[in-house]
């Protein structure tokens, strides 16, 4: 049962247990790619910590980028609208290239996000995202690290907001309406 913190959030995962779990997401991820240079593609703004946090982590070869996607306006729910706001800066041809999601929620953004970089013929393209919500899923996409399945609900904190705010939290809160 998540721990009631006040009138609008209840903390679902610790901070403790985010970095647990991102070590163990690590390793795994350093066991797959052995030698192999990874890139680590964040997705803007959700994933600054994740993304972060994780690097600092991976002892693998790695480079870094971000693109912001953006579905969800200033809202709680999905406008099924995915914008392109903010596009890689390096050529992925030939790369490995690891998309770093804070959250797979209906699976719009990611679906959209591998269709496009899939034709851009990097080497290989896989997924990590800290979050994954199976029961709001409209898109099957593949993620093939995932941190935490939670239940469909609205979480914020660590990266994730609400109208902006939120991000700054070290954990990830459900934030009840009141
Ligand atoms: C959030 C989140 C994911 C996406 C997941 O981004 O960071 O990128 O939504 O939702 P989906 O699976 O339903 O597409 P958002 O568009 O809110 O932008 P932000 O990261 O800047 O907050």
């Amino acid at each position: 049962m998540p721990v009631k913190l006040n009138e609008s959030l209840s903390i679902l995962i610790s901070a403790e247990e985010i970095q647990e779990k991102i070590k163990e997401l690590s390793q795994k991820i350093e066991a797959d790619y052995g030698d192999e240079p990874i890139l680590l593609l964040g997705v803007l703004k959700g994933s600054l910590h994740f993304i972060s946090d994780l690097g600092r982590l991976l002892s693998s070869q790695t480079t870094v980028d971000f693109v912001q996607v953006s579905s969800y306006g200033s809202g709680k729910s999905s406008t099924g609208v995915v914008q392109i706001r903010k596009d890689l800066d390096v050529n992925i041809e030939g790369l490995n290239v690891l998309i770093v999601e804070d959250i797979v929620d209906t699976g719009t953004t990611l679906s959209h996000l591998r269709e496009l970089l899939g034709t851009r013929r990097p080497k290989s393209l896989k997924v990590v995202a800290l979050l994954s919500k199976p029961e709001a899923r409209k898109h099957q996409t593949q993620v093939e690290y995932v941190g935490f399945e939670i239940p469909n609900e609205f979480v914020v904190g660590y990266g994730l907001d609400y109208g902006e705010r939120f991000r700054n939290l070290p954990y990830i809160a459900i934030l009840h309406e009141g």
